[in-house]
């Protein structure tokens, strides 16, 4: 919806100010594919969403638990008992048995090297909710927190818009992976100084979105070191804590800081770190907005949870998730099997990405792939990644994401999500994709052969038409094979 100039002079800045961070083809992408959401029956040839990360792989387990325990629910014969007391109350420390249970999921998700303190815990609107109320707490407008890049796409929205405090970007590449690195945060912290811009902090996600992968001891160090030379905050989004399903395994910040506080030789302060969790990606539960933010400043913890009544959880789902994250054996197994699945789910993605040539980022976490198309683009322009994106949302009616919406410094890379739809509909996806790049490498020969014949004429890389995508001409093995469940396909069947 566009408000007209008029009407906007009635709303106050921050409404009218464009800091939201919404107008990116992150979001474009989101736009594209709702108005014409890929269906395997009533709109196959539909965009596909591969621009959300979400986690949908591991419902049924949460399904079955709901069904085995109904008095986890106040919505049940068994549980309706508890209905009046839970109604009513609202305490925006949140229920002991919540702070409690998280507390201790927390832990297991990091292994259960670390312990989690109850009394630390504070409620927020899913992670961006809590991410935006230590804002409140830690900046003032204008204030600046150091990001690493590529970084995930909202925190222009989540920590920035409404609190006024700006993100100063950390440049990463792919020449070490995308590690950051002491002299990357020096020189952007320099840079910083020298703009007049006060660094009140540095914001990272580990694991990463978008990269997928987890930071190292060594690097976590390294930033721990950073923060208490310069005595800035340390802000740590794990949201991804647990949706690791390779090695190396997920380091958190809290036990990095746990190791130090115990080195003599090391002076640190805890009270600059905090970390921000959620329950939207470990447990795939975006939809009940449970967020949390875990400070080891004290008065962090006392100003974030009164600014928490803006954003509580409700009392219904605090009371089902105490229920289900206290059953120790269903979480052990729940995140054991969640991890199998993604592992095996990255696998078949990645596998079929490198069947025609298409690499990723090496990675071991999260919900996506930072996917390598830099080899497509006919110049290292983000003009040309935004061409090659159109192409893939119009085209091949994917919905990826481009590396710009992430502030990456280098064309070319895409995110890429692989755990919010079906195996189906993966296998449509890769075979969109291997019809993409058959099509491109043609195109190629032919110009090649045109541009021998006249040297003059122009590279037609990136001109595609969607009409190449006639399926069944196309069908790669993958999808031809008897044993695919594809064979049954509407799409394939009308085709036939
Ligand atoms: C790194 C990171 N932080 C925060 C969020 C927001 O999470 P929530 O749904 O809990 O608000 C996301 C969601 O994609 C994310 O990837």
């Amino acid at each position: 919806m566009v408000i007209s100039k008029e009407k906007q002079t009635l709303l106050s800045k921050i409404a009218t100010s464009d800091q939201h961070g919404e107008n990116s083809p992150y979001f474009d992408g989101w736009k594209a594919y709702d108005q014409d959401p890929f269906h395997p029956t009533e709109n196959p040839d539909g965009v596909i969403q591969m621009g959300l990360a979400e986690n949908q792989l591991s419902h049924d387990l949460i399904e079955k638990w709901i069904m085995e325990n109904p008095e986890s629910s106040i919505c049940t014969n068994e549980g309706l008992h508890l209905f009046k007391d839970i109604a009513n109350f609202q305490d925006y420390h949140g229920m002991p048995e919540f702070r409690k249970a998280i507390a201790t999921f927390m832990g297991k998700a990091r292994g259960s090297r670390v312990t989690f303190d109850p009394d630390r815990i504070v409620m927020g609107g899913g992670a961006t909710g809590a991410s935006e109320s230590l804002m409140f707490c830690l900046a003032d407008p204008g204030d600046g927190f150091l990001v690493p890049t590529p970084y995930y796409p909202a925190f222009d929205r989540d920590l920035r818009w409404r609190t006024g405090m700006q993100l100063v970007p950390v440049v990463c590449t792919s020449s070490n992976n995308f590690k950051i690195t002491k002299q990357a945060l020096e020189t952007a912290y320099k840079n910083a100084i020298e703009s007049n811009i006060k660094i009140k902090g540095l914001i990272i996600a580990n694991p990463s979105n978008p990269l997928g992968t987890t930071m190292d001891k060594e690097t976590l160090k390294t930033l721990m070191r950073f923060i208490n030379d310069k005595d800035i905050h340390l802000v740590c989004d794990e949201i991804y804590a647990a949706t690791v399903f390779n090695t190396p395994d997920f380091i958190s910040i809290s036990e990095v800081l746990q190791e130090m506080e115990r080195d003599p030789t090391i002076q640190i302060n805890p009270e600059l770190v905090h970390i921000i969790y959620s329950l939207s990606k470990d447990m795939g539960l975006p939809g009940f907005r449970v967020g949390i933010l875990y400070s080891y400043n004290d008065g962090v913890v006392s100003s974030a949870r009164k600014m928490s009544s803006f954003g509580l959880i409700s009392t219904q789902t605090q009371h089902f998730l105490a229920s289900i994250l206290s059953d120790e054996v269903f979480v052990e197994s729940f995140l054991s099997e969640n991890s199998r699945r993604l592992a095996k789910r990255h696998k078949v993605f990645t596998q079929g990405l490198e069947e025609d040539g298409i690499t990723c980022l090496a990675s071991n976490a999260a919900l996506y792939v930072w996917m390598d198309l830099r080899s497509l683009l006919k110049k290292p322009t983000f003009d040309e990644e935004m061409k090659l994106w159109r192409l893939i949302i119009n085209d091949v009616k994917l919905n990826v994401s481009p590396g710009s919406s992430f502030r990456c410094e280098e064309p070319g890379w895409f995110r890429v999500c692989f755990a919010n739809i079906d195996e189906q509909t993966v296998q449509i996806a890769l075979n969109r994709i291997h019809i993409f790049v058959k099509k491109g490498k043609e195109n190629e020969a032919m110009a090649t052969k045109k541009k021998r014949n006249k040297p003059w004429s122009k590279d037609l890389r990136l001109t595609f038409s969607s009409r190449f995508y006639d399926e069944t001409m196309m069908m790669s093995p993958r999808i031809m094979s008897p044993h695919s469940p594809f064979a049954l396909s509407p799409l394939v069947q009308a085709r036939n």
